[in-house]
């Protein structure tokens, strides 16, 4: 059996057992031995970046409409735990600043670009990374390949990844087909094979599959030697690797 442990990545914090995109969510990631967070991130009317799924407010909380059509202080009335359990009644949507607040700084974070908003959001993200000194721990994947690649010519430090779901031909080749420097692939985890993982992780790519849950899923991906695995239960795959051990 394969040794390879990768890294483990809480997907919107653990997911799968707490209100995703929620400081809780977070926390719990951490608590299970989490070795980075995955989030979500959109613009509010006042231009701060928060971090949810949704382009609206509707699904995880108890407010309604666009993310950017509201102001910070409207969205901070509003609940975003109770939707998945009393226990958590009283969750906000965090800023990405808040989350930072939480999360040490040697716990890679993989922010997702759900939206450009027409660039906005790329300088707002650059500027608060900076002001963190967080450009070095933090990865910043999007499926909207254009948007991660002026991120790169914004900021040469900041690391690219590029989220995909459907079945490249060729997902080395075309990364390195980009202008600037990508740092990693961001693949749909049924579609990735070892011959896409291998030519990758050879090229310098590193790899990091969504999501997986299932133990035979996650064992397969350790087995093919991606380098994290993003997924609703951190503590699931942690409880894999010390099963190796014991
Ligand atoms: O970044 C990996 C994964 O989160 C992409 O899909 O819809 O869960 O944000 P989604
Ligand atoms: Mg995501």
């Amino acid at each position: 059996m394969s040794n390879n442990k990768p890294m483990i990545i809480a997907h919107r914090g653990a997911k799968g057992m707490a209100p995703e995109n929620t400081l809780g969510a977070f926390q719990l990631g951490l608590d299970q031995g989490c070795e980075g967070i995955e989030l979500d991130i959109h613009l509010t009317a006042d231009g701060e970046i928060v971090v949810c799924h949704d382009l609206t407010l509707d699904r995880t909380t108890n407010g309604k409409g666009r993310i950017v059509e509201k102001k910070l202080s409207e969205i901070k009335t509003l609940d975003a735990g109770s939707w998945f359990g009393d226990e958590y009644k009283g969750e906000t949507i965090p800023t990405l600043n808040e989350v930072m607040d939480l999360v040490p700084d040697w716990i890679m974070i993989n922010v997702e670009i759900k939206y450009a908003y027409e660039g906005q959001i790329e300088h707002k993200l650059l500027d608060l990374l900076k002001q963190r000194s967080r450009l070095n721990n933090v990865v910043i994947s999007s499926f909207d390949h254009k948007c991660v690649r002026r991120i790169k010519l914004l900021e040469p430090e900041a690391k690219i990844g590029l989220l995909y779901q459907s079945n490249l031909l060729d997902p080395t080749a075309y990364a390195r087909s980009f202008d600037v420097d990508v740092y990693s692939l961001h693949p749909y985890y049924q579609l990735l094979d070892a011959e896409d993982v291998q030519k990758a992780t050879e090229s310098g790519l590193y790899v990091y599959p969504y999501t997986a849950n299932a133990e035979s899923d996650l064992l397969r991906l350790t087995q093919i030697g991606v380098s994290g695995i993003i997924t609703d239960y951190p503590g699931r795959l942690g409880a894999l690797y010390q099963g190796r051990e014991s």
